[in-house]
């Protein structure tokens, strides 16, 4: 195994351990043989095969197969429909592209003095599950894709953990332009920037959007609500089930948040119709 390998792993036990659900990594790799002949691709890659990843074919195909009220004990959420003016403020024929195109080389807001890349958004356009973050940071920034810098790698384990990879789900932010000095997004910046966000949400129509910490849960929820009285609960955004938790930055800085995190990520999960690691 090489250092990087042996360091993934590493980090890996570690968050599992975090999240008191160490045991079940042993087993893992055990399937049924008719999850195997079904759904279940080779792990191919030298990752430590905690899960063993679905493709996202093999994802919506389980998940349109799946009933959610069926998989957990967990309660669901009851989504009305979206409003008559939901629907119509959706654009007709609007693509990610589109919405990609309409900010072009953006000058909308004072964020675009100081950034070096536009942070659109990654992952898949058809995703059933939508995570959406604050605004990009340094990292991001250079990289031009989200949640790549401290905070990604633990979004990125959090997915994982979930049994998915970054591929199957969409990550994305409020502002798509790095504030400077990693400050939060003003509210005339949010407000400029976040149509671009309700656009890509109405495009992908997840089954649910996880908003991860305060800024994203404003942008979707409302300036006037707190995060942590909210969190955990299912909500809507347009018709959409909504769960708020916590920013993987904050869990950074307070790790024995994490548990309340995989708690959240669990009723999504159950949602999701995903198989909730038994012991956790
Ligand atoms: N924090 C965020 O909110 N978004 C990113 O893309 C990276 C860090």
């Amino acid at each position: 195994m090489t250092p990087e390998a042996r360091a993934n792993v590493e980090a890996w036990l570690a968050y599992f351990a975090d999240l008191k659900i160490s045991p079940f990594y042993l087993n893992r790799a055990v399937v049924s043989k008719n999850e195997a002949e079904s759904e279940v691709l080779p792990a191919t890659t030298a990752a430590p095969s905690i899960y063993i990843p679905m493709s996202p074919a093999a994802m919506r195909a389980k998940l349109q197969a799946s009933s959610p009220a069926a998989s957990s004990a967990i309660p669901l959420p009851v989504i009305k429909p979206a409003s008559l003016f939901e629907e119509t403020a959706r654009i007709d024929g609007d693509s990610l592209e589109r919405i990609r195109e309409d900010i072009g080389d953006c000058k909308r807001c004072r964020l675009c003095q100081q950034r070096n890349s536009i942070v659109f958004g990654a992952g898949n356009a058809h995703a059933q599950l939508v995570f959406v973050g604050e605004g990009p940071g340094r990292d991001e920034d250079i990289q031009g894709l989200p949640f790549v810098g401290r905070a990604g790698k633990l979004l990125t384990q959090m997915i994982e953990a979930m049994g998915l990879k970054r591929d199957d789900v969409y990550i994305c932010n409020v502002v798509k332009c790095r504030p400077p000095e990693n400050r939060a997004p003003e509210p005339d910046e949010m407000e400029t920037c976040s149509p671009f966000l309700y656009r890509q949400l109405a495009v992908i129509q997840p089954k649910v959007v996880v908003c991860l910490g305060a800024i994203a849960f404003q942008a979707l929820y409302g300036a006037k609500q707190s995060i942590s009285r909210l969190r955990g609960q299912w909500l809507e955004f347009r018709g959409i089930p909504m769960m708020a938790t916590y920013h993987p930055a904050y869990l950074l800085r307070n790790p024995n948040a994490k548990g309340e995190v995989w708690d959240d990520l669990k009723k999504v999960m159950a949602h999701l119709g995903l198989k909730i690691p038994s012991r956790s």
